[in-house]
């Protein structure tokens, strides 16, 4: 029997669908009202100009406050964060560090632009980093592990916590993709040793490109202010330091200019006004999906208290039932799909081809001992096993109840088509 046939006729949905963007689908007269400010400053660059400008650093202090954390550095963008956080704790050649293989580009890259091998764990069915397989891909060259929290949805901290305290190794916290994001009662953002967020356009707050360090340790936050600049401290980092020796001339090193504009910082600072608002109704409309479908025998739906509530990923037992019931909702008009572009690295280039800018450099150049045997799918066997049982629907704020009243009505015929054998 067709169950894409029974599941046709007419759809529940035909007209068009509201934009699942997060910040962007909000942007308006706040924002524009935040760049007039830096326009009558004259002020584009955050440290200095012809005015006074304040709205960056007000920014990492509104960050600070948020996270209550100590040190909140703005920069260019999440993977210039990344790259900071992977500076400041200091790792280079001979280092290792183990993150999932589903996650994004810049995880990786941050991490052989240092010479530090990467090295790769499975997720589990949270869609982040399996705590059982990051244990198993520790070695005495572990230094660092790098956790995403994929669509808003948090990985098992609890777990990942105590695997990395008990062999001291030092969490970077990607909250890239879940600003916002809690996990037991914490803030996403407040596990890590270095935290990092994103404003690109896809994520919950934007400003086109941009990102942010958090930290609680003044020493990694001097070297991630000197990496982000030109190795040197500005007096508005010195005057944050309990320790100004920290700050000394000489301890400076070649940084790469990753500074976050003061156009930038303004944008940023109408958008995080909004983040109630966008979250607010995102996890309103996730809940509704939720409690709607809580008895249901044939999938569930991804959720630890504190997501996002950014997208619907529904969790079938088998890639088969998973692939039959996207098409039947895609042929009921549904939009299909996560927002991130996430994917498992370990089939794609330059991952596979272990290209760097230049052959001759760490990891993989001459005369380092890589691991390379990790680098192919089969060390993360169930990455694509688990990924091949979700689909995804995202919702952003515009979405209306009767949006995701569709969403649930096609759901409910689909689920009867398939599995009751009902007209739907
Ligand atoms: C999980 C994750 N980490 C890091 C980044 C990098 O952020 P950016 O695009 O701001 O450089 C992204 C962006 O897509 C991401 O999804």
């Amino acid at each position: 029997m067709d169950k894409l046939a029974i599941s046709g006729g007419i759809p529940v949905r035909v007209k068009p669908w509201p934009t699942s963007m997060l910040g962007a689908s909000l942007i308006g007269e706040e924002e524009l009202n935040e760049l007039r400010d830096v326009v009558a400053e004259k002020s584009p660059f955050r440290f200095y100009g012809l005015g006074n400008p304040a709205k960056t650093a007000t920014l990492e202090k509104e960050l600070k406050d948020y996270f209550g954390c100590k040190f909140a550095l703005a920069v260019s963008s999440g993977s210039a964060a990344l790259v900071c956080a992977v500076a400041a704790l200091g790792l280079g050649p001979g280092d290792e560090v183990i993150l999932s293989a589903f996650t994004w580009y810049s995880d990786y890259n941050a991490l052989v632009n240092f010479g530090v091998l990467p090295v790769f764990a499975d997720i589990d069915e949270s869609l982040d980093l399996d705590p059982a397989d990051f244990a198993r891909k520790i070695t005495p060259r572990t230094k660092a592990v790098i956790v995403v929290h994929f669509q808003g949805g948090a990985a098992r901290m609890d777990e990942i916590c105590r695997i990395a305290r008990a062999h001291d190794i030092k969490i970077i916290e990607d909250c890239a993709q879940a600003l916002g994001g809690g996990y037991k009662g914490a803030r996403l953002g407040t596990f890590g040793d270095v935290s990092i967020l994103s404003f690109q356009v896809h994520k919950v707050l934007t400003a086109g490109e941009g990102g942010a360090l958090l930290t609680n340790h003044e020493e990694y936050f001097v070297r991630a202010v000197r990496y982000h600049d030109l190795g040197l401290v500005r007096s508005y980092f010195t005057e944050q330091l309990a320790d100004q020796s920290l700050a000394d001339a000489q301890k400076s090193f070649a940084g790469l200019q990753f500074r976050m504009s003061e156009l930038q910082g303004a944008f940023l600072l109408a958008q995080f006004r909004k983040l109630d608002q966008i979250l607010g109704r995102c996890r309103l409309l996730h809940q509704k999906v939720r409690d709607h479908f809580s008895q249901n025998q044939h999938f569930r739906i991804r959720y630890t208290d504190g997501d996002c509530g950014i997208a619907i990923f529904l969790l079938f037992a088998t890639a088969g039932e998973a692939d039959q019931f996207r098409k039947c909702l895609e042929a009921e008009g549904i939009q299909v799909g996560a927002a991130s572009a996430c994917s498992n690295l370990l089939q794609q280039y330059p991952i596979k081809s272990q290209k760097l800018v230049h052959d001759a450099l760490p990891p993989f150049g001459s005369g380092f001992a890589a691991n390379i045997s990790g680098f192919s799918p089969e060390s993360c066997p169930n990455t694509n096993l688990i990924l091949g049982r979700y689909l995804a629907i995202s919702i952003g704020p515009q979405f209306t109840d009767e949006d995701v009243m569709d969403i649930i009505t096609a759901i409910d015929k689909v689920d009867a088509n398939l599995y009751q054998g009902g007209p739907g």
